[in-house]
């Protein structure tokens, strides 16, 4: 059973951005169904590759995202891309850890992950959907223009 599941609800009005969501969803699911079945002596493995594979997809679809709103001229792009760095910088500390075998993939480290993933999903990225169609609504004021 997959821990995070895809719904509209989670759209942002973009449908390579929210294939790319859905796809790190699926990175994330199969990483958490790795480490809930395999053996407690491969985990620093098994979080060495997670964290890799999130680390490398984030920074592809991070950069998508945030071309993608300076495209669509959104006013707080600075801010957004804020949050992706910080996120990034905590990915690579856990992958640090790993990697230096101070700590192994848990479930609270997956936690984190998930909670900013869907947070991050339903919060931030849905103010540049909420843009978008705003600015849906202004195009006749700017046909003027
Ligand atoms: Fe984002």
């Amino acid at each position: 059973m997959p821990k995070i599941t895809w719904s509209e609800l989670l759209s942002v009005g973009n449908e390579e951005i929210d294939n790319q969501h859905k796809r790190w969803i699926e990175i994330f699911n199969t990483s958490y169904d790795k480490m809930m079945c395999d053996d407690y002596s491969l985990l620093s493995n098994i979080g060495i590759d997670a964290l890799k594979q999130m680390m490398e997809y984030a920074q592809m679809h991070f950069e998508f995202e945030e071309k993608y709103m300076q495209q669509i001229n959104y006013p707080a792009l600075v801010e957004h891309k804020f949050q992706h760095d910080l996120f990034k910088v905590q990915l690579h500390k856990i992958n640090q850890n790993f990697e230096n075998g101070i700590s192994k993939l848990n479930s609270e480290i997956m936690k984190m992950i998930e909670n900013w993933l869907i947070g991050h999903i339903q919060t931030e990225d849905q103010k540049y959907k909420f843009f978008t169609t705003n600015l849906g609504n202004k195009d006749d004021s700017k046909s003027g223009l």
